[in-house]
C-alpha cells in the first residue's frame, strides 16, 4: 500500500537538459514541463541573483538593461555556465515538485554522445547539487530513439539523427547499445548564426538572434524551392551603414542558400556515419531508414535533404521535439528492462 502511494506520488524524473529548451518528465506523470533552457541574472553590487527562467528570461534575450543578463548556459550541448546551469535545474525541479514530501527525487539526466567524462560529471553533479537522490546519464540519441518508437532491443540497425539546438546526433542502434554514433556540434544555433551572417554580408542588416530563429522557424528550408522563390517573409533589423531600423523581403531562396553550410555539416556526419556502420546493420537500414527527432526535424525539407544524400527512407518522428524526454522517461518508468543503457558512472 504505501509503496503504492510511493509510486503515484513519486517525484522521480528523467530531464532532458538541452541547449535550447529543457524538458521535464515525471513519472507516473509524463512530460510536464518543457522551457526554454535561459536564465536571467540581476547583477547588483557585485552578486548576482536570478531573477527569470525559462519562458520569461527567453523573452528578455538581447533585451536586458546593461545590469541583467540573459544567459543560455548550455552552449553546443554541454554546460558552459555551472553555476547558472545548476540554478535552473533546480528551478526546474522546484516547479515541478508538488509535494515536499517526497523531495530528493531519482534524476536519469540526458547527455550527448560526445560528452567528455568531465562534462558528464558536471552534469551528474549538477543534478546531485539541485538535489537529486541519485542520478543516471542516458545517451541522447538512446533516449530520442527509445521515444521514436524504434525497436532499440531487437538485433536490427536503426539510425537516429537528433538536431538540436546545439548538436545533431547520429547513432545507429541494435540489440539496446549504440553501435555507432557521432556527434556533430551544428544545430539549430547554427542556423540561427548563419541567417545572422547572411542577412549582414548581403543586405548589411544587422539582425539579433530572436528574429533569425523566428525567420528560420517561419520559412527555413533545407532545399532551395523546386520552382520560383518560394515564401516570402519581412525582416526588419538595423542598418549597419546609416545605423537606422530597415525592412527587406527575404525569400525561402534565399534562406535556403543561407543555411546551406550547416546543413550540409549536418548531411556530412550522417554520410560518415553511414560509411563507418558495419555492413549487416547498414543493409538493415535500407529496410529500416533513418528517423529524425529533435527541433531541427521540423525545419522544411530537411527530410527530404537527407533522402536525397543518402537514398534511404527518412521519416520525421511524431513529437519530434519531444522524443528525447519521453525515452527517458519510459526508461524511468521501466527501470529493470532499461538497466543497461542507463549509467551511473561517467
Ligand atoms: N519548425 C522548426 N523549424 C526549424 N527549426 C526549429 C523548428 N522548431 C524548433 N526549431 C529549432 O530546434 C532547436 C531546438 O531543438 P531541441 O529542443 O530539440 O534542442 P535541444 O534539445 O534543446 O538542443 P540539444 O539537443 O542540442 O542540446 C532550436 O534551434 C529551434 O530553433
Ligand atoms: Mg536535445
Amino acid at each position: 500500500m504505501f509503496n503504492n502511494l510511493i509510486g503515484i506520488w513519486s517525484s522521480d524524473m528523467a530531464i532532458d537538459l538541452g541547449t535550447a529548451n529543457t524538458l521535464v518528465y515525471v513519472k507516473n506523470r509524463g512530460v510536464v514541463l518543457n522551457e526554454p533552457s535561459v536564465v536571467a541574472v540581476l547583477n547588483q553590487g557585485g552578486k548576482s541573483k536570478v531573477i527569470a527562467v525559462g519562458e520569461e528570461a527567453k523573452s528578455m534575450l538581447g533585451k536586458t538593461p546593461g545590469h541583467i543578463q540573459a544567459i543560455r548556459p548550455m552552449k553546443d550541448g554541454v554546460i558552459a555556465d555551472f553555476v547558472v546551469t545548476e540554478e535552473m535545474i533546480k528551478h526546474f525541479i522546484r516547479k515541478v515538485h508538488n509535494r515536499k514530501t517526497f523531495a530528493n527525487p531519482r534524476i536519469i539526466i540526458c547527455v550527448p554522445t560526445g560528452s567528455t567524462p568531465v562534462e558528464r560529471r558536471a552534469i551528474h553533479d549538477s543534478a546531485l547539487a539541485a538535489g537529486a537522490r541519485k542520478v543516471s546519464l542516458i545517451e541522447e540519441p538512446m533516449a530520442a530513439a527509445i521515444g521514436a518508437g524504434l525497436p532499440v532491443s531487437e538485433p536490427r540497425g536503426s539510425m537516429i539523427v537528433d538536431i538540436g539546438g546545439g548538436t545533431s546526433e547520429i547513432a545507429v542502434i541494435s540489440l539496446g547499445g549504440i553501435v555507432y554514433s557521432r556527434s556533430v556540434r551544428i544545430g539549430g544555433d547554427a542556423m540561427d548564426i548563419a541567417l545572422i551572417n547572411y542577412m549582414r554580408k548581403r543586405y548589411n542588416l544587422l539582425i539579433g538572434e530572436a528574429s533569425a530563429e523566428m525567420i528560420k522557424k517561419e520559412v527555413g528550408i533545407a532545399i532551395s524551392p523546386k520552382t520560383g522563390d518560394g515564401k516570402t517573409i519581412d525582416i526588419k533589423g538595423r542598418d549597419l551603414a546609416s545605423g537606422v531600423p530597415k525592412e527587406i523581403e527575404l525569400t525561402q531562396a534565399q534562406v535556403a542558400e543561407a543555411l546551406s553550410e550547416p546543413i550540409q555539416t549536418i548531411i556530412e556526419g550522417v554520410k560518415s556515419a553511414l560509411e563507418d556502420t558495419p555492413p549487416e546493420l547498414a543493409a538493415d537500414l535500407v529496410d529500416m531508414g533513418v528517423v529524425l527527432t529533435g527541433g531541427g526535424a521540423l525545419l522544411e525539407s530537411m527530410d527530404e535533404a537527407i533522402r536525397e544524400a543518402t537514398g534511404l527512407p527518412v521519416t520525421i518522428a511524431d513529437e519530434a521535439l519531444s522524443c528525447v524526454a519521453l525515452g527517458s522517461g519510459k526508461a524511468l518508468e521501466s527501470e529493470s528492462s532499461f538497466e543497461p543503457i542507463l549509467s551511473s558512472a561517467y
